[in-house]
């Protein structure tokens, strides 16, 4: 069976019918061609995946697309202001915070979340908050920098 959703997309009011089954990670990548949020696990374990609903970080891979109705969704592609980067997407390049880049899209919605939580008193903290974003690279200690920088600038 399929349903009928609205939800805000990075700004945008989007209504589409979709499977039930539907995770809200294949509705944004395959329904509205937002590729930037990537699957890594689909299992919950990596948070390559992560976006902001209603503000609040979730592993999109999880979340079913059907029981958003309504929601204000949060991607990558929407937190630089046109040209100008998020001061996140900034300090990722400053502090030179990935390799191959697959983690990235996950790690800085990740850090937008945890500096918005307030969780960055400590690179413990941050590094704590942070523990569900997977990095295979192992670009640990320059993300954390990247989220510490971020927190300085503001
Ligand atoms: Fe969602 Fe790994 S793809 S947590
Ligand atoms: Fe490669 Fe994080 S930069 S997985």
């Amino acid at each position: 069976p399929s349903s009928r959703v609205s939800l805000t997309v990075n700004g945008t009011r989007r209504t589409v019918t979709v499977d039930n089954r539907t995770s809200l990670l294949d509705l944004l990548r395959e329904h509205f061609d937002l590729t930037g949020s990537k699957k890594g696990c689909n299992a919950g374990a990596c948070g390559a995946c992560t976006v902001l609903v209603d503000g609040q970080r979730v592993n999109s891979c999880l979340t079913l697309a059907v029981r958003l109705e309504d929601a204000e969704v949060t991607t990558i592609e929407g937190l630089a202001d046109g040209d100008r980067l998020h001061p996140l997407q900034q300090a990722f390049i400053d502090e030179d915070a990935f390799q191959c880049g697959y983690c990235t899209p996950g790690q800085i919605v990740s850090g937008v979340g945890c500096i918005q939580e307030g969780h960055t008193g400590s690179p413990e903290e941050i590094r704590e908050w942070m523990s569900g974003n997977i990095c295979r690279c192992g670009c640990y200690v320059k993300i954390v920098r990247a989220v510490e920088q971020t927190v300085a600038r503001k």
